[in-house]
């Protein structure tokens, strides 16, 4: 009798396994228990009979209310009607604990109620399917900067720099002092830029933002890029060839995931390099010829980016926006002092801006300006100009939303879903 989990039934076919598991469903009919168990890597389905368990057993297993805990002995067979391709034929289940009446049960429940019960919800068949997606992009993202020889340089969360503008801060009394929660890892990842070359951070950021929208969380995750010696060019080409990456491997390494979320699959197969890209000019254009009042110097609003990439069936690559629009440390483009040397992607199917980046502004004098006009501190940044001072070059990354790009994969509406336990502007809890 050996341990396994539900994922690997097929290495044990014809053996006698047990399952240490929940009980997710459960019918009867005559003298047969149908018990659906679930271990965290599938549902298997137990068929317990009568004649092969003691009695007690039996009637107790007639009325086990569902997540109870339990360990079930059986052996495998395959059949091709259980889901999965596989049964338990039960010769034995030890309850470890019977389940109070299980608040997310069969009934179908709001929004409001389900997110109450997160810790409870993680359970159900679609929350479980989008974050195991998301653990897998996680790992794609880690694979695919680890391959090309980044080096990971965790940014710090506490921080005193503004790095996105001071409306979104969220402030923390730090020792009699003020701190922020990091809304971006970028300037510490242009610091690792210099030291190493190629870099990135990976890790949660936060936006004291008051937005209730279906792409805004408070807390959420970047990946950030940053590389000495390359412009807007290359780290376009860096994005693109990310995305695509991300969406190639996980429709092939997460199949199982994409049809229990229904995902149409067929819009992820047309997502191939190259991405259009447009300059800002040119999606203003897209704007005026859909009849959309849109003024030189706005910046995009979400359903502005709906309208933009509704004309593209792939990711698409805007640039040059009016500095006005962007932060302080994008490069002005030489050739016109107006525009910014930065880039938005946006995701198609309307899941808006994934990604938002750039080339940095290398020059001291430059910098300094630019800090000046949005008002923010020179003292707070001393160490930041230092990388202007010591060897500046020109350099270039970007930050891509974890949870966006997630929700786009997986066809989820709300990116609060495809993150553990999402932070809103009315939601902390659980
Ligand atoms: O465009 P953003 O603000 O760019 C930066 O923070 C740069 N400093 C990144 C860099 O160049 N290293 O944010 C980057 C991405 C957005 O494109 C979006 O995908 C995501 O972060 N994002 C959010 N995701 C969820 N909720 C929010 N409130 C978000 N704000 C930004
Ligand atoms: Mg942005």
């Amino acid at each position: 009798m050996q341990a396994t989990t539900v994922d690997k039934l097929a290495h044990h076919l014809g053996e006698i396994v047990t399952i240490r598991g929940w009980l997710y469903n459960r019918r009867s009919k005559g003298k047969l228990h149908f018990l659906l168990i679930r271990d965290g890597t599938g549902i298997v389905q137990g068929i317990m009979s009568q004649d092969d368990v003691n009695q007690d057993l039996f009637s107790q297993c007639s009325r086990l209310p569902q997540e109870s805990s339990l360990i079930a002995t059986g052996k495998v067979r395959q059949d091709s009607r259980a889901p999965g391709g596989y049964e338990l034929a039960i010769q034995d289940v030890e309850i470890l604990q019977l389940a109070g009446e299980y608040p997310l049960g069969k009934k179908s429940h709001g929004s409001d109620f389900l997110l109450k019960n997160r810790h409870l919800w993680l359970r159900s068949k679609k929350q479980h399917a989008q974050l195991k997606i998301r653990s897998e992009v996680i790992r794609l993202i880690r694979q695919f900067f680890d391959s090309r020889d980044f080096v990971l340089v965790d940014a710090p969360i506490l921080t005193s720099c503004v790095c996105e503008g001071t409306s979104s801060l969220f402030e923390v009394n730090y020792f009699e002092r003020r701190a922020y929660l990091s809304q971006s890892g970028q300037l510490y990842v242009e610091a690792a830029a210099m030291a190493f070359g190629k870099a990135y951070c990976f890790g949660p950021t936060f936006r004291a933002e008051k937005s209730k929208t279906r792409k805004h969380l408070t807390e959420f995750w970047m990946v950030e890029p940053e590389i000495a010696y390359a412009n807007l060019d290359d780290i376009m080409r860096l994005a693109e060839e990310l995305v695509a990456n991300l969406v190639e491997e996980v429709r092939k390494k997460r199949k199982e995931e994409l049809k229990i979320l229904e995902r149409d699959t067929e819009m992820l197969e047309k997502v191939a390099l190259p991405f259009p890209r447009l300059s800002y000019a040119q999606a203003l254009q897209i704007l005026k010829d859909s009849g959309v009042s849109f003024e030189w110097g706005e910046d995009l609003g979400a359903p502005h980016e709906a309208i933009i990439s509704s004309q593209f069936d792939r990711p698409v690559l805007i640039h040059r926006f009016p500095t006005q629009t962007k932060a302080f440390y994008m490069k002005k483009d030489p050739r016109d002092s107006h525009l910014a040397l930065c880039v938005d992607m946006l995701a198609p199917e309307g899941y808006g801006e994934i990604i938002g980046g750039g080339q940095r502004e290398d020059d001291l004098e430059a910098l300094e300006k630019g800090m000046a006009q949005q008002n923010l501190n020179r003292e707070d940044f001393g160490w930041y100009l230092d990388l202007r001072r010591y060897g500046s070059v020109p350099h270039a990354g970007f930050g891509l939303g974890l949870e966006r790009t997630v929700a786009w994969l997986c066809g989820t509406h709300h990116v609060r879903e495809v993150i553990p336990f999402p932070r809103t502007l009315y939601r902390m809890y659980p």
